[in-house]
């Protein structure tokens, strides 16, 4: 199902932990991005917000840019934004990896994940909590990744949404073992184990990832939780 090298990369290592830099210091952006790579960190998420889309506004080109410049980790660039399709060129330009917009702006979006793959980036769709699997289902074969959304994009540190972990399964259920899923919104070391028990593979974490300062002792065991969970164990 995946067509992106980086994604087959990525699906060989899983689970991981995806630190959402939404969370960290951008006073030390560069040092940040740095010593989350020095932690074992192999891919950083990049939440990107217009205000329109959603109700906040983050960063965009330039600073994916300037992250790209400060690493060679794997660049997981989540658009929060109205129309993806103006952009998604120029964000792959700025060195993202894997591009994810939300099937609530694209109701049709083969043409864009196409598009995205074309552009040599690995393609993901993203539902908000409130959007049925169900609009996403024609379109597996065309994600090399689904974002779950476990609350409403726009602010880090809401409570997890366990509406998402439904999502999980029946996607998990529909695309097979081939597509990856991640999970995004409210992870924490409470929330880990069921999102794995339920399928996820990627856990984008913002808030209680960097509430901590020992970065690589973090990952550790977040992945060690995340690795009982898909095994079923706790
Ligand atoms: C929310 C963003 C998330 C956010 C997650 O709209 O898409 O990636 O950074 O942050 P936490 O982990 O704090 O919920
Ligand atoms: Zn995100």
């Amino acid at each position: 199902m995946g067509s992106s090298p980086l994604a087959a990369d990525i699906h060989a290592s899983v689970p991981l932990i995806a630190p959402s830099l939404l969370a960290c210091d951008f006073g030390q952006l560069a040092r940040e991005v740095q010593r989350l790579g020095e932690a074992g960190a192999q891919v950083l998420h990049l939440d990107v917000m217009d205000g329109h889309f959603v109700p906040n506004i983050s960063f965009g080109i330039p600073i994916v840019e300037a992250i790209r410049r400060a690493t060679d980790l794997a660049l997981d660039v989540h658009l929060m934004i109205s129309e993806p399709d103006r952009y998604v060129e120029a964000f792959r330009k700025a060195g993202a990896d894997m591009l994810t917009f939300h099937i609530e702006v694209e109701p049709e979006p083969a043409d864009l994940l196409r598009k995205v793959r074309r552009l040599g980036a690995a393609a993901g769709l993203s539902l908000n909590p409130s959007t049925p699997t169900d609009a996403l289902r024609p379109y597996l074969t065309e994600c090399d990744l689904v974002l779950v959304m476990s609350v409403m994009p726009g602010f880090g540190g809401q409570k997890f949404q366990p509406v998402a972990l439904d999502k999980l399964r029946r996607l998990r259920e529909a695309a097979g073992p081939d597509l990856l899923l991640s999970i995004d919104g409210g992870v924490d070391a409470d929330t880990i184990v069921a999102c794995a028990g339920a399928g996820a593979d990627v856990f984008v974490m913002g808030t209680a990832f960097f509430r901590r300062q020992d970065y690589r002792q973090h990952l550790e065991a977040l992945t060690h939780l995340a690795r009982s969970g898909k095994n079923g164990r706790v």
